[in-house]
């Protein structure tokens, strides 16, 4: 998968002076880096838990139904990125989000509801998710720069996976769901909550 964000030109030559760091144009009052990416690993360790304990739920409803495979495919791929900010957290000594048992219980219970309701419904959620959490990557990833280089090209790739998810999902009919509007609606705006709560909390 290839999207523009995760093509940059190549970094030679001596002259690093004008490279963007992360943070710049931060307004008084804003977090200092540190803070900023300490909290970007706690939200994003915190919604790779959420979107792995969806596809859980999800998949104790559906596991055997012909959709299964595609599901555990995208279960596969958000417990990879689970554990790269499972080991950044240790890595980097931030501390997780306070509410990790919560968005451990309703992250389940988001995806076998769902998915209770059928695989169109199912993949609604995961439409819904995707499109939440691949543009809080873009805006993550916007806001890294040279001196975070490896962290920003890994939101880059996950960024990637969730656009992919987020496809499949529309691919398996997700819009056809009776109430998609509402649906989608309410679990964006769940989704916005969760993250601005990970980051502080
Ligand atoms: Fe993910
Ligand atoms: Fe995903």
């Amino acid at each position: 998968m290839s999207d523009s964000n995760s093509r940059r030109p190549e970094r030679t030559g001596p002259k690093q002076t004008g490279a963007k760091q992360t943070g710049e144009g931060r307004l008084p009052g804003d977090p200092d880096r540190e803070t900023l990416v300490e909290r970007m690993i706690r939200v994003d360790h915190a919604g790779e838990l959420g979107a792995a304990r969806i596809y859980a739920g999800q998949l104790a409803v559906l596991g055997k139904h012909p959709v299964g495979d595609t599901i555990r495919h995208m279960a596969e791929q958000e417990k990879k990125h689970l554990a790269a900010f499972d080991a950044l957290i240790v890595e980097r000594r931030v501390r997780p989000t306070l509410l990790s048992p919560v968005w451990n219980a309703a992250g389940f219970a988001l995806g076998a509801a769902t998915a209770a309701m059928g695989e169109k419904a199912a993949m609604a959620c995961t439409v819904a998710v995707e499109d939440v959490i691949q543009e809080h990557y873009a805006h993550q990833s916007e806001q890294l720069g040279e001196d975070e280089a490896e962290l920003r090209d890994l939101i880059d790739e996950f960024r990637a996976d969730e656009i992919e998810h987020k496809e499949t999902g529309l691919a398996h009919d997700a819009e056809q769901t009776p109430g998609y509007r509402v649906m989608s609606e309410f679990i964006k705006a769940g989704s916005r909550a969760a993250i601005w709560l990970s980051t502080r909390i």
